[in-house]
């Protein structure tokens, strides 16, 4: 082929190439312009369009790089070839009355700012934007008449992307976990929309600096934590949303200047780190379920903060501390909104849920937050809850350790953990205290070095019930549970322990009188194991000197022993006739609920606890009114120590250990009585309550053969244990009766009552 001829094609080809991609920009163009009314202005066929008013070319002016047709008031809908301007860069169609489907823009990698904002375009396409690696800007805003459409994963392919501006644009659904592949991100904007779930943890570590996500339709939820390693943020409006939880230590934000947090769900105290920000000019916080300090900002800080929220003063300063220390236990759970939509305010004894105070409404006593799916951890404030008895956080999700500082509450009797994930060294509570920890398995096995975990002594084997697969007995839930064996077993040891007190008094009594009678003198160093068994004196020898015991059949169809004391002073006395009287007094609480409960028995315990210790029946008629009711009036008579001793059978006269002793176990019987029947302890902690006062009861000295067959060397609780070792515990109460059979208990001591006035024992 000659020379001059292979050039010619070769430019002839050239221009061709040339002229068809001219034509294919020109081609687009007039589809353009002929889709829009009225034409814009400094448009029309007859010039070039790289002519064109606000049309930019290359510089062979072959093709178009950007065309801004900004606030024309345009309207017509957008031709579908668009996307084969190969080389726009830019495309300004904001603010005009376009509408009709969006076209796609895929595979345009040259565009890098498309503005379609403020528009009312009815849909988008699925591959709207797809293959525009080099977008930086996309802004979509306000186009109401938008179809529903979520925001597409592949935007995260458009990695130089540095603003989203998709406000009021009918996008629902979730916002993609997809901005570790944006570098620059600076602004996203998403504001009215039907955005729903939860902020994406890749926003952590972005570059965003100017985030809206405010009043999306059903809202967004979850908490907001994200935000504190968002170290660029500078504008954040997340008002009017469905956040939770409480707001983060957001320290690391210098430069927030513009917080909007009001309308959502947020709860718990308003972290001190947001007041010192250095930049803030802006928040609102109103209409939330804030609690705690009334948060006190900078002056010159435009704040709002009302609404909604408990915060527990109208001035900045601390809560009382009960309040406080209770929104630490809050605060370890995480703020549940289930706590923040009661405690609220500066009374936590003011109807705050799960939260029970004593009768002058001032002390917690007790926090029940069993069974509420709540996760987290036990936080040690609750040991700054000093009045606190019972402590239910049972079958919740919580991890972590018991802190070892809630042994040292004073006053607790019922700590119940089981059925949690709570894990690390298991505390050892004191023998009052009954820890019920099963159900944990990492705490089971984990134990407080040097502690073996049963602090108390042998009866208090009874308390940390805590043996794998094992249901805790009287599992400190605050449901009644029916009667079990567990239970009859708990009160036959109570009423075991209660009755050999009993008897073993009336030994002593009798050994002392013995010794007088023959001139022997105690030494003092017997004195203080004598006062202790005084105390049973005081306990048990009701109207005086505990007397004769007579059994009178060992159950009745109830399981509740009965048993005759016969009083030297005021004659024959049953306890029959009384327990009957008490359980006549509880006929309404039979009858209501049908059934024996586990607190219903506590409660007739606690009644006959009182009536040994004022010598006074359940229900006495011949009093009045006000002192009638035993349960009624002995509860009034607690409030108050002195009263204790003035209600105390005068005919005890116990001295300064004893009467102690004794207001313990009334204490004991106030407790059983409670009005609520979850309020009251179980027979487990009776026992234990019972079970130091007798531990070391032991004669000061005893004539072996005078010893009815107990080997009185052992201490009571031992001597129980041996009897439980040897009989069943299913028969221990028969064996533990009084009609001469041949167990190893004494039997009645004959002749023993009948010789002895009050006065002997003491
Ligand atoms: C975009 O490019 C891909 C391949 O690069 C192609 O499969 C697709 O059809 C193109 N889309 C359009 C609308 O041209
Ligand atoms: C979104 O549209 C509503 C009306 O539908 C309007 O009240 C609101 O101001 C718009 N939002 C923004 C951010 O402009
Ligand atoms: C908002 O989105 C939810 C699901 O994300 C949908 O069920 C609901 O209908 C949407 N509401 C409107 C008004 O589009
Ligand atoms: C504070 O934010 C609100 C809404 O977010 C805005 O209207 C107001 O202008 C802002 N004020 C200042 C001082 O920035
Ligand atoms: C309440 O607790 C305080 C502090 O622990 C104590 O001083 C006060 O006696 C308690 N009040 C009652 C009624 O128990
Ligand atoms: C108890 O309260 C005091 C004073 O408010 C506080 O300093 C202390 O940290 C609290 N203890 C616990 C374990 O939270
Ligand atoms: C309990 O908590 C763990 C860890 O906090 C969580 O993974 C698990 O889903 C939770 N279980 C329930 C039933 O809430
Ligand atoms: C037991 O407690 C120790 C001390 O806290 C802890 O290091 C260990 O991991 C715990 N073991 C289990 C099985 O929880
Ligand atoms: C723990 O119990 C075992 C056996 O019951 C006993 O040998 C050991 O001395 C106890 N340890 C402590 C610290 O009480
Ligand atoms: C514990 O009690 C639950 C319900 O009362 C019962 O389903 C379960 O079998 C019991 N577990 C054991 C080991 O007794």
């Amino acid at each position: 082929m000659p020379l001059h001829l292979l050039t010619t094609t070769t430019i002839s080809l050239l221009l061709l190439l040339s002229t068809l991609s001219t034509a294919d920009d020109a081609a687009v163009m007039s589809k353009l312009l002929s889709a829009l009314t009225p034409s814009p202005s400094g448009w029309d066929t007859k010039t070039p369009f790289c002519k064109w008013s606000n049309v930019n070319c290359d510089p062979s002016n072959a093709f178009v790089t950007s065309i801004n047709l900004d606030s024309q008031s345009l309207s017509g809908t957008l031709p579908s070839e668009l996307n084969q301007l190969s080389f726009l860069k830019s495309l300004s169609l904001q603010k005009n009355s376009l509408s009709g489907p969006l076209p796609s823009f895929s595979n345009m990698s040259t565009l890098g700012q498309i503005f379609l904002d403020s528009n009312s375009f009815s849909s988008i396409p699925p591959d709207f934007l797809l293959g525009c690696t080099h977008l930086q800007t996309i802004s979509i805003s306000e186009n109401h008449n938008l179809s529903p459409w979520q925001i597409p994963l592949y935007w995260s392919e458009s990695t130089n992307l540095q603003t989203i501006y998709a406000s009021n644009a009918s996008i629902f659904g979730g916002i993609p976990d997809f901005f570790d592949s944006f570098t620059n991100l600076q602004n996203l904007r998403l504001s009215y929309n039907n955005i729903t779930g939860i902020l994406p943890t890749s926003f952590g570590g972005s570059e965003i600096a100017n985030l809206w996500l405010n009043n999306q339709l059903q809202g967004l939820s979850g908490g907001i934590d994200i935000l504190s390693s968002m170290s660029q943020i500078y504008q954040v409006w997340l008002h009017a949303n469905s956040f939770t939880g409480p707001l983060p230590d957001l320290s690391k934000c210098t430069n927030l200047f513009d917080l909007q947090l009001r309308d959502n769900q947020f709860t718990g105290v308003v972290p001190p780190s947001l007041m010192d920000l250095p930049n803030l000019v802006n928040i609102s916080l109103a209409n939330n379920k804030f609690q705690g300090p009334l948060p006190q900002f900078h002056n010159g800080v435009k704040v709002t903060l009302g609404g909604t929220n408990g915060f527990c003063g109208t001035n900045p300063g601390p809560c009382d501390p009960q309040v406080t220390a209770l929104l630490a236990v809050a605060g370890a759970f995480g703020y549940p909104m289930l706590l923040a939509q009661s405690w609220q305010g500066n009374d936590c004894c003011g109807g705050w849920s799960f939260v029970t105070c004593d009768p002058q409404g001032k002390n917690v006593t007790m926090v029940s937050l069993g069974k509420q799916h709540l996760s987290g951890t036990i936080s040690p404030a609750f040991a700054n809850l000093t009045s606190l008895r019972n402590l239910y956080l049972n079958d919740n999700n919580l991890t972590g350790s018991v802190p070892e500082i809630l042994t040292t509450l004073p006053q607790l009797q019922n700590f119940d953990v089981s059925n949690n994930n709570l894990a690390g060294p298991r505390p050892v509570f004191p023998p009052r205290v009954k820890f019920m920890y099963s159900g944990n398995v990492l705490l089971e096995k984990n134990q407080t070095a040097g502690g073996n975990g049963s602090g108390g002594g042998t009866l208090g084997s009874g308390s940390n019930s805590g043996s794998p697969g094992g249901n805790a007995s009287g599992s400190g839930s605050s449901k009644e549970s029916p009667v079990s064996a567990g239970m009859i077993a708990g009160i036959v040891i109570a009423v075991t322990v209660f009755v050999g007190v009993l008897v073993f008094v009336s030994y002593k009594c009798y050994a002392k009188r013995r010794h007088k009678g023959i001139g022997k003198v105690e030494g003092p160093e017997k004195g203080s194991k004598m006062v202790k068994a005084n105390v049973a004196g005081g306990l048990n020898g009701h109207g005086g000197a505990p007397s004769e015991l007579e059994n009178k059949g060992s159950y009745d169809h109830n399981d509740i022993p009965i048993f005759e004391v016969r009083n030297a002073p005021n004659g024959n006395y049953s306890v029959e006739t009384r327990l009957a009287g008490t359980f006549g007094y509880l006929a309404p609480e039979y009858a209501a609920t049908g059934r024996v409960t586990t607190k219903v028995d506590v409660y007739a315990f606690g009644v006959v606890l009182m009536e040994i210790i004022t010598g006074r029946k359940a229900l006495d008629e011949n009093m009045s009114d006000e002192r009638s009711h035993l349960v009624t009036w002995f509860r009034r008579v607690l409030a108050n120590k002195d009263n204790i001793q003035k209600a105390i059978d005068s005919t005890l006269d116990p001295d300064e250990e004893t009467s102690e002793s004794i207001c313990k176990v009334a204490e004991l019987a106030g407790h059983c009585t409670a009005r609520e029947p979850h309020q009251r302890p179980d027979m487990g902690h009776a026992v234990n309550v019972l079970g130091p006062l007798v531990e070391q009861w032991k004669p000061s000295k005893f004539d072996e053969e005078e010893s009815y067959c107990i080997d009185l060397h052992m201490s009571l609780p031992q001597a129980l244990q041996r009897w439980q070792a040897d009989e069943g515990t299913s028969r221990m109460f028969d064996d533990f009766s009084y009609n001469q059979t041949q167990s190893s208990i004494p039997s009645k001591p004959v002749g023993l009552a009948d010789t002895f006035s009050s006065t002997d024992c003491r």
